[in-house]
């Protein structure tokens, strides 16, 4: 029987304050049968629990969408819980239950639903404090039946409700183009309010919106007042309702926070701390705040998840020095240290966060450029506990002063290290049978947890952390199998769209802080490069893909053609790019000495990536039914590519013998037959020449091994993700490495550093190698045309190359996609899991796995025809196959 095993609305079953045009819905199905497929679902919403006060039936609707059904006719109420729930009937004609209720809830959805003023401590008339405390006391005289409170800063905070504070979500509102949107945040703070007195208090920091950023240290980027806006709406049980605002009645002081930043760290004193800050009895003195009134900002609800701390580490070693201590962490993580310890009043401890030590093993902190990744805490006296507020490091290695009279334990029990960063649900899991590969694999995973703070960044720990556009749409497709990274990406995505150029131009950083410093360095008028740019068009469709979410796709679609057209007038002929600065292969090895820009000709790169989005957008306009777009740019696509062979290859081969020059056109598609069978071949060449090493950059590496794999070079591909001499993935992780390093030789094999302007041991762009493991090693892959994860190929690497063994699971919006296999001399094992409404095609690219029995029956099944190639096709279920070589050889 099918049942319907979880309901979820934007990607949760539970969800406060969310936007009308975020109301889709997914379900994930289960049956003992295989083959599942739906027909037909009924979709309700109630303002109960019973579903008694319906409020939305869909009725049956004949339809096997499962993923990211949109509400288009209902109109939700402001501020009101709904709850849904649906019902299929299968393939089998059979009626599933109704699933088991989610709810969400809807915040402010209008402008003129805020009440609230902005309020600001900083005067013009003094230099402001980095950290302010406000507060604003009011009595609720009357049983509250519920409470939320609707709240967003121009800088970052945190609010308290009579000292306790609201949520636990870290460096909100969250890093937007504020000057087009603001997100905001909701809560139900109904448990934290007591009868009578009460104080609603916040702490309020710089953050991205004032305080410094980028190598060029700059400040007060978005505005020179931090300011909160809060709105806290209480319902009493006689019905009642009574608003709490930020207005003139607020009041704010200084706090223990002396200073913080995302670069510097914090500085702490608590001996300013007033444990009664937040409450009627508070000694401080109070000064009034500023009421700047009701601002241009465009409030919008939180869209991503909140960043939280998701992990606690422990110390693994405490290297003791003349300095103090330096604590290791066995990890280079990303977050802060806390603090639990008994102090005498006026002891000051000072951490100081590095991600590796040199070789006379003190802490490496040249890499930081300007950033201090310093904190600073002075005791009260007594027992102690803190962590940075408005704060976060990247770091291995903490440097202690001041606790170096503790011994080993009692160091251990005082110091832990929390990892935060935005708290996406983990998806993707993959091992194998080699060890060194599988912690390459949680290198990536920790990039990207470490990178994924809000924005996605370069990396966590210089003096830069910004949204460069290049790397994240390199990492995406990674990113979105490791993690559920959708709400991540559409978040980030609407700044990117809002700060694109009316040309069309797409900075290379978004959040655009860097404004117009690339066109000035490189003396043109762009704020581009192309890899970069595209990730206009590159993420919303992977997202697309990964997702299904067509809202996206439509929300996003005029960037994406923006930053197509605006490629197309740039060139001196419209079907290149062959004009503008362009980073190009980036950091590639075969760049001249001293040279960040690879070898392979910047324009090749270019038009590569033209090419790649014309095609993504036509595709994208078949998905959003824009037929006149789709040929428009179909045809486009055609004359790119055409000037592309013409001007980049000379008789069938590319006229620059590098290998992103051959990585990008076949990876890409933009070769067909004798010529694609020859790219492959020197590209095969070329890694072998180089005694299967790379010598590619940011744009190159990223497909390297999926253009060897996809075009019959499986096995050279597998000996350069294995190879463990320099240059390549593993050699980091024989250095110790335990997130992927910027530069293949960020450590040098005689121990010596990279030059230090920018050297960063946290950087996930090549770890974009990740969606190789996925797809070719454990084999969990998609048809080209695939949405939501409909379309699974399974491609076990059964070749006899170096894995006996792997596995990888994929949560999908349709439920589990799994694989695990294993081989033996003659014969092998496989397992299989293709959830509800998903079909799957198994690949086998060693024929002389010729012997397919299906365990559950123990038939023979034999490899069948299946979309020009041969596979077997499999509907939903699990599956355990054994296989043999040959026929007659009996498979156990
Ligand atoms: C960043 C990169 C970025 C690059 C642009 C660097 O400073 O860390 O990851 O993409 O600049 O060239």
């Amino acid at each position: 029987m099918t049942q319907v095993t979880q309901i979820t609305c934007f990607g949760a079953d539970s969800l406060l304050g969310v936007a009308r045009e975020n109301l889709l819905f997914s379900w994930l199905l289960a049956s003992e049968r295989r083959n599942v497929v739906q027909r037909q679902y009924r979709l309700q919403l109630a303002l109960d629990t019973a579903f008694d006060e319906l409020q939305f039936d869909s009725g049956w609707v004949l339809s096997d969408q499962s993923v990211n059904v949109p509400l288009s006719a209902f109109i939700p109420l402001s501020r009101t819980r709904y709850y849904f729930r649906v019902r299929v009937i299968d393939d089998a004609q059979q009626e599933s239950a109704w699933s088991p209720a989610g709810w969400f809830e809807t915040a402010l959805q209008h402008a003129h639903e805020w009440k609230a003023d902005w309020i600001t401590p900083d005067r013009d008339d003094e230099p402001a404090e980095s950290v302010y405390l406000l507060r604003r006391l009011f009595t609720a005289g009357k049983k509250v039946a519920s409470a939320r409170l609707y709240s967003s800063a121009l800088g970052v905070y945190r609010l308290y409700l009579n000292g306790s504070p609201v949520g636990d979500d870290l460096f909100s509102p969250g890093w937007t183009s504020y000057d087009d949107h603001i997100q905001f945040q909701s809560a139900d703070v109904t448990s934290l309010l007591v009868p009578g007195d009460n104080a609603l208090g916040a702490m309020l920091g710089e953050g991205w919106f004032k305080g410094e950023l980028t190598w060029l240290k700059k400040r007060e980027l978005y505005g020179r007042r931090k300011a909160l806006l809060a709105q806290l709406h209480l319902l009493f049980e006689d019905g009642e309702e009574c608003l709490i605002v930020t207005d003139g009645e607020w009041r704010c002081c200084n706090g223990p926070i002396l200073d913080s930043g995302f670069y510097a760290g914090e500085t702490y004193d608590a001996r300013r701390e007033d444990p009664c800050w937040c409450s009627a009895h508070s000694a401080a003195e109070w000064q009034p705040v500023t009421v700047m009134g009701k601002q241009r900002y465009r409030l919008v609800p939180q869209i991503s998840e909140p960043v939280r701390v998701t992990q606690t580490l422990t110390p693994v070693a405490f290297i003791r020095t003349d300095d103090g201590v330096i604590v290791d962490m066995g990890q280079n993580m990303v977050g802060r240290i806390r603090l639990r310890a008994e102090l005498e009043e006026g002891q000051t401890i000072t951490l100081r966060h590095a991600e590796v030590l040199d070789t006379s093993g003190k802490l490496y902190t040249d890499n930081l450029r300007n950033a201090r990744q310093t904190v600073t805490y002075t005791a009260r006296g007594g027992s102690a506990e803190y962590a940075p507020y408005f704060s976060f490091q990247g770091f291995r290695y903490v440097e202690i002063t001041g606790l170096s009279h503790l011994n080993d334990e009692s160091l251990s029990g005082a110091i832990c290290g929390e990892v935060l960063h935005t708290d996406m649900m983990r998806t993707g899991e993959f091992s194998c049978s080699n060890p060194a590969i599988n912690r390459l694999f949680d290198n990536i995973v920790w990039g990207q947890r470490g990178n994924f703070v809000d924005v996605p960044t370069d990396c966590p720990q210089r003096d830069e952390r910004l949204g460069w556009t290049g790397d994240a749409q390199i990492f995406i497709r990674t990113a979105a199998y490791n993690y559920d990274v959708r709400r991540f990406f559409r978040k980030w995505l609407l700044s990117v769209a809002a700060d694109q150029k009316p040309n069309g131009s797409v900075p290379v950083v978004v959040p655009n802080v860097l404004l117009d410093y690339i066109s000035k360095i490189w003396g043109d008028e762009t704020y581009t490069s192309s890899g970069w740019g595209d990730a206009a068009v590159i993420c919303p469709w992977t997202v697309y893909q990964f997702y299904g979410d067509r809202q996206l796709l439509a929300e996003q679609y005029s960037s994406m053609k923006a930053w197509v057209n605006y490629i197309h007038s740039r060139g001196d002929d419209p079907w290149l790019w062959n004009t503008d600065f362009q980073f190009g292969d980036w950091l590639a090895l075969d760049a001249e000495p001293d040279s960040y820009f690879g070898a392979t000709p910047v324009y090749l790169v270019a038009t590569a990536f033209y090419a790649l989005s014309t095609r993504i957008v036509r595709d994208a306009a078949a998905a959003l039914n824009l037929r006149s777009d789709e040929r428009k740019y179909r045809l486009w696509h055609e004359n790119i590519v055409a000037a592309f062979r013409r001007t980049f290859m000379r008789e069938g081969e590319m006229i620059a013998d590098t290998q992103t020059a051959h990585i990008l056109p076949l990876a890409f598609g933009l070769l067909e037959g004798a010529d694609r069978v020859n790219v492959a071949a020197r590209l095969n060449q070329l890694v072998v020449e180089q005694d299967y090493h790379l010598t590619t950059g940011f744009l190159g590496t990223p497909w390297l091994c999926v253009a060897l794999s996809e075009n019959g070079y499986h096995d050279t591909a597998v000996k350069l993700a294995c190879q463990e001499s320099y240059p390549s993935w593993l050699f980091s992780v024989s250095q110790g490495a335990t997130t992927v390093w910027e530069h293949w030789d960020g450590i040098k094999p005689d121990g010596s550093f990279w030059s230090e302007n920018m050297n960063s041991f946290n950087h996930y762009a090549y770890g974009a190698i990740g969606e190789w493991f996925y797809r070719f090693v454990a084999g969990i892959d998609f048809a080209p045309d695939s949405v939501a994860c409909g379309d699974i190929i399974f491609r076990p690497d059964l070749s006899g190359g170096s894995f006996t063994s792997a596995a990888a699971s994929y949560r999908s919006v349709r439920g589990i996609i799994a694989i695990r296999w294993e081989r033996h001399e003659e014969h092998a094992r496989l397992w299989l899991t293709v959830p509800a409404n998903a079909r799957a095609v198994l690949r086998l690219a060693d024929a002389q796995w010729s012997v397919l029995v299906d365990e559950s029956d123990r038939k023979i099944r034999s490899l069948e025809d299946v979309g020009g190639a041969p596979g077997i096709a499999l509907g939903s279920g699990e599956y355990h196959f054994s296989l043999g070589r040959q026929k007659g050889i009996t498979v156990e």
